[in-house]
């Protein structure tokens, strides 16, 4: 996403500005007083393996339901409709025109006008989940099987979810960028016979076609695009295609009565990308998902429906699906968008017209780390850029703003605040539209310096939470008012969280100054376990002497005093060297990435080795810059890669940052690699959250890992 254009125009200073600035600084540095820390998450004694468990400070009893008798997610939609039918609920924008332009290169790129949001409200979405429902079973779905939904994020993804959910039917999700086989194996795996996509999703269908046994109806989002290619549906000529038009339209017409299910009954099959070999389909039952939603909407203060929601990333994600159950809940306005039309400088903008934050003026948004670290360097580069005056501006009001969060919220927020945000940041936050009240983020760790950035710039916090698709998203969640950063906060009042001790890897409970271990996930949010897979799941999934379900997350945190959780590692990353020192991957992959040079990296340790060695995906700009400078000639970038002046360049900034984390010696990678082409999801090397997978990079990248250890 390009963040860039908010810097466009430095007419943000004078000598006017630059008196007040003093005056107030002094007056705010006056006032500046340290809050009390609050205990954000108490101890407490349950059952199961022995460790050291927190629950939130404000509930001593786990919440199951956001409210009387919304145990099911279908309940839940069906309460919130009824008392917030007048309402807007869903809204989309039209296209008002598509164009191509081409960069020179023979490249097209398809830039798009999108008008205003237009919303249908949550008692006419209601009516269109009953009509689909109907419409459903009308068409011939067999109720004994599973439906699957194969979209990106948009209305009629909820109300397909919501339609099945009526008449108890178990809805597969699968990430719209997964690959091939994974599609073919998630659909295979769970015998789902009736496939609800995009329009555009339909070629890609028809080419495994044959592979997918057990489909037979294809229900398609039809943005008033023409019927399906006659070649198509002749090549896929055993499946009943249906626009999802008409399946609305064949349910209003004639209603079939609703088979509701109950709390335990298997909503959700998730399939999460998993980092080695095929995905794993996740079971959430109603409760699971009920249970992290109404935890959630407790923890967002006066969350209610003036607020205002930009959807953008993947439903199949739990982080989202679960985000937009809370703001349906809490009866606000769900806009959706994606992220190539997110602002106005976004990619498939048409130059001029406006990205969906600035139309719809969100006060609420999700977002993963990924994105985060995107806006920051966006935001930066755009500042160095405009050098000058304005950038020594800029990096004084962070400055400023940098050491009232550290101290407190007063400074953070009072008078000086508002004069920065006149000049400064004002422009920063006009890019997501100027009323975002707090950014929530999840799905990986988020750099303490990016949490930080965003946080000044957008001047709201960015709130880190903590939870996985086995546990429903729900663990922990920062509190609002906290203003540190790095930590996911305490544990979402839903669930506990326990630290078990993990000697062998060095973490335990004893631990002093922090209690640490291996993060354990207990209460109604912990899911049923992974399909078809009684093995995998029998080995995470542990239930204790009181019935309560406990999730082995295998990432290891601590507990600061105040009962906020800070994640530290990851069991599965650390290797135990030769000589017997532990090495902890992810954090000299955290270390390195902090290097102008890093675009992505992957840190590999040989057991049977004694030093690390690392795969570097640097910075096409950087390097290339570096190059020019020091005279290095280079045809092209995959050259410049392997050149050994490169190799060397890099490998003295990433000792640097080696030392500026404090590594020891043993972490530095002995040997790197430069990898002149990024890591996608669509390559498979990375997740759809744009987490590194592991396994896929190793495999890949086999015969470079056994050079570098040569
Ligand atoms: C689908 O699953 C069945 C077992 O349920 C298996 O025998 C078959 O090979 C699978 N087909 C594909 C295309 O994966
Ligand atoms: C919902 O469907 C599941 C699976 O088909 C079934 O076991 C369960 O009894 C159903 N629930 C209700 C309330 O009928």
């Amino acid at each position: 996403m390009e963040y860039l254009s908010a810097f466009e125009g430095n007419s943000y200073y004078g000598i006017v500005a630059a008196c007040f600035v003093v005056l107030v600084t002094l007056v705010s540095t006056v006032y500046m007083g340290k809050m009390k820390t609050k205990r954000r998450g108490i101890e407490d004694q349950v059952g199961g393996e022995p460790g050291y468990a927190m629950r939130n400070a404000r509930k001593s009893e786990l919440l199951e339901v956001p409210s009387e008798g919304a145990t099911t997610m279908a309940a839940l939609f069906e309460q919130s409709c009824k008392k917030h039918s007048q309402l807007q609920c869903l809204g989309t924008r039209k296209v008002i025109s598509k164009e191509f332009i081409e960069d020179g290169k023979g490249r097209k790129f398809e830039k798009l006008h999108l008008g205003e949001y237009q919303w249908e409200t949550y008692g006419e979405i209601y009516d269109r989940v009953c009509s689909f429902a109907s419409g459903l079973v009308k068409l011939g779905h067999d109720v004994n099987t599973r439906a699957a939904i194969f979209s990106d994020s948009r209305p009629e993804w909820l109300i397909s979810l919501q339609g099945c959910f009526r008449q108890n039917l178990t809805v597969v999700t699968i990430y719209a960028s997964l690959g091939e086989e994974a599609l073919i194996h998630s659909l295979n795996e769970t015998q789902v016979s009736t496939l609800i996509c995009d329009y555009k999703l339909l070629k890609k269908l028809s080419a495994v076609y044959s592979r997918l046994q057990t489909v037979k109806n294809i229900i398609y989002f039809d943005d008033g695009e023409a019927a399906v290619d006659s070649n198509l549906s002749n090549d896929m000529s055993n499946w009943v295609i249906t626009p999802f038009s008409e399946v609305e339209k064949l349910g209003k017409n004639s209603p079939v009565s609703s088979q509701l299910p109950v709390k335990t009954d298997i909503a959700v099959i998730m399939y999460t990308s998993g980092s080695t070999g095929l995905p794993k389909g996740v079971m959430m039952a109603h409760k699971n998902l009920v249970a992290s939603a109404a935890a959630v909407l407790t923890v967002i203060p006066n969350i209610g429906s003036s607020d205002v929601y930009l959807a953008y990333l993947p439903l199949a994600h739990v982080l989202e699906l679960v985000a937009e159950t809370v703001m349906i809940c809490a009866g606000m306005r769900i806009g959706y968008g994606s992220t190539l039309t997110l602002t106005d400088s976004s990619n498939k903008i048409k130059k001029g017209t406006k990205g969906d934050a600035s139309v719809l003026k969100p006060t609420l948004m999700a977002t993963v780390p990924a994105i985060l670290d995107r806006v920051r360097d966006g935001v930066l580069k755009k500042v160095a850029d405009t050098g000058g005056l304005a950038e020594k501006l800029f990096n004084f009001a962070y400055g400023r703003r940098y050491t009232a969060m550290e101290g407190s919220w007063f400074g953070a927020w009072g008078i000086e605040a508002l004069l920065w945000d006149l000049v400064i940041f004002n422009k920063v936050k006009s890019i997501l539209g100027g009323d975002i009240r707090a950014m929530l983020c999840g799905g990986a760790p988020l750099s303490g310096d990016t949490q930080r950035f965003v946080n000044i710039c957008v001047g709201a916090p960015v709130v880190q939470a903590y939870g996985l698709t086995e546990t429903c998203a729900g663990g922990a969640f920062s509190d609002f008012s906290d203003t540190s950063v790095g930590r996911v906060g305490p544990p979402l009042p839903c669930c506990y969280l326990k630290l078990v001790s993990w000697k062998e890897g060095g973490y335990l409970t004893t631990d002093k100054p922090m209690p640490r271990g291996e993060i354990v996930v207990g209460g109604s949010c912990v899911t049923n376990g992974y399909f078809n897979n009684k093995y995998k799941t029998d080995e995470v999934y542990k239930v204790d002497e009181n019935g309560m379900r406990w999730f082995y997350t295998g990432d290891i945190g601590r507990f600061h005093p105040d009962g906020c959780l800070e994640i530290v590692d990851r069991k599965k990353d650390i290797v135990k060297l030769q000589h017997g020192e532990y090495i902890s991957l992810g954090k000299i992959e955290a270390a390195l990435m902090a290097s102008n040079y890093v675009v992505n990296v992957m840190v590999y340790a040989d057991p049977l080795q004694t030093s690390c060695v690392a795969l570097v995906v640097p910075s096409r700009q950087v390097l290339e810059k570096w190059a020019q400078q020091a005279g290095i000639e280079f045809k092209d970038f995959s050259e410049l890669c392997d050149k050994n002046e490169a190799v060397a360049e890099v490998q003295q900034s990433l000792a640097k940052e080696a030392k500026a984390a404090n590594l020891d010696k043993f972490e530095l990678p002995a040997k790197i690699k430069l990898l002149p082409d990024p890591w996608t999801p669509e390559s498979g090397l990375v997740t759809a959250a744009l987490k590194l997978k592991r396994e896929a990079v190793k495999a890949k990248f086999k015969d470079e890992l056994e050079k570098l250890y040569k």
